[in-house]
């Protein structure tokens, strides 16, 4: 009878995907609930390692119905590869098991286009977009001009609204941006192909929610990027153009508040950001080159070295205010094995005024003047990856735990000890 939300809690990254994965084996629907294919995330299924980026990961369980929600934003060649990868391995990814709202919109060739065009025309202040045409798709949306895949139910009128929108996104493109126009009638051929294939998937989402709920079921609710890219509470304008905040679940799938059990807040035991903009706890020293080869970070959708630095808990506590956080999942405790010192921001300093919240609401000139207050602790050198309860991991390890908790007022329930499935400490 509950939702469960699983929010990122710093700039993305931060290993959602093993959360939902754990949850989703007693799940009965696992929703993604906004983004498109900027997010990525690996799932290792049948010895195989598969990178996806649309379909909930909660497909590899058989019990499991996963929907594509109205939040979120398609690109169908992509999701039609994920799925022929899936099919492949030999899952069930039928009509009854893995749905797609009619209320999500699509993604064009000429969004992708338009995204890498707006990119190079802001030069040196580029937003480092992953260039999937997320943030022209959602502008679509808004500005009521959009095509959701509901439209896919009748491939031939679908196709002709596909050529049409290419041929306007044609005029930006090549007087705005001066770069060669799309062939809209081939793409809208391709594209009538989509729609026969994904067709069969298209639910009313809402109703689907709304039902599992009413009776009695549970629903994970899967964002994706995380609360300071949200495009109203995250470091604007280097932000993507969804709401991966709690709220965004309820928006992006159609159900009320009154349903949510639990809000889970995922963080990483230090903190990474790919693409530009504020990271006032980033390391551009050795130690950040360490975080980042011993934690493997490197974006799964553009591959990308992800910029690393220090925990930084203002951000974890604003996190918790913007979403509502019931608990901490906290993931790859293990990359910070070996080093001497641990360094956390605990505070936000301006003037002499302290700040105990992460200041992002109040725009990039305003965040500039603030300066992060540092603690540091005592580090651990033991390997740690085999623990499987808090009382196995060394004493530093558990008190760097402990006052992450005690700091933001929130349990942490999860604790990711290595990439393995089962490397990590859960409570709950
Ligand atoms: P967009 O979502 O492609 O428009 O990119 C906007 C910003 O969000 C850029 O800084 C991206 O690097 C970042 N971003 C988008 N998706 C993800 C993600 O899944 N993880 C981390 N950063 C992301």
């Amino acid at each position: 009878m509950a939702a469960i939300i699983v929010v990122g809690a710093q700039w993305g990254d931060e290993g959602k995907g093993r959360v939902v994965d754990r949850l989703a084996a007693q799940a009965d629907l696992v929703a993604r609930y906004n983004g498109g294919d900027n997010a990525g995330h690996t799932v290792v299924a049948e010895g195989h390692t598969l990178r996806l980026h649309l379909v909930p990961s909660g497909i590899l369980y058989p019990h499991v119905t996963c929907l594509i929600g109205a939040g979120v934003v398609v690109n169908p060649a992509r999701l039609v590869q994920e799925m022929d990868a899936l099919a492949e391995l030999g899952l069930d990814i039928g009509p009854r098991r893995l749905k797609l709202s009619a209320a999500a919109h699509i993604i064009l060739p000429s969004h992708q286009a338009l995204d890498g065009a707006r990119e190079a025309a802001r030069g040196q202040a580029a937003l480092g977009t992953t260039r999937r045409g997320i943030g022209p798709v959602y502008a679509d949306k808004a500005a009521r001009v959009g095509i959701r895949a509901g439209a896919m139910a009748d491939p031939e009128a679908f196709a002709r609204s596909v050529r049409h929108a290419i041929e306007t996104h044609n005029d930006l493109l090549t007087s705005i941006y001066s770069q060669p126009p799309l062939d809209a009638q081939a793409i809208a051929a391709e594209f009538h192909e989509y729609a026969r294939r994904l067709a069969p998937h298209l639910t009313d989402g809402s109703a689907l929610v709304g039902e599992a709920l009413a009776t009695g079921r549970t629903v994970l609710c899967e964002g994706a990027q995380g609360t300071l890219l949200d495009l109203d509470h995250g470091t604007y304008p280097f932000v993507t153009s969804s709401s991966p905040v709690a709220g965004g679940a309820l928006t992006g799938l159609g159900f009320g508040p009154a349903y949510v059990e639990r809000v889970i807040g995922v963080a990483k035991a230090y903190t990474t950001r790919v693409g530009a903009g504020p990271f006032p706890t980033e390391l551009t020293d050795a130690v950040g080159q360490r975080l980042r080869e011993a934690g493997g970070e490197y974006g799964t959708t553009t591959g990308r070295p992800r910029r690393c630095g220090w925990l930084d808990l203002p951000i974890l506590r604003y996190a918790a205010r913007v979403n509502g956080l019931t608990e901490l999942a906290l993931t790859k405790l293990d990359v910070l094995s070996g080093l001497e010192v641990l360094k956390a921001a605990v505070a936000y300093e301006r003037n002499g005024e302290r700040t105990q919240y992460f200041p992002a609401e109040l725009g990039m000139e305003a965040l500039a003047l603030w300066r992060p207050v540092y603690e540091q602790w005592p580090g651990w050198a033991e390997d740690i990856r085999d623990a499987h309860r808090r009382s196995d991991l060394p004493t530093a390890a558990q008190a760097y735990v402990t006052r992450i908790e005690e700091q933001i007022g929130l349990p942490v329930t999860f604790i990711g000890v290595g990439p393995e499935r089962e490397q990590a400490i859960v409570s709950q």
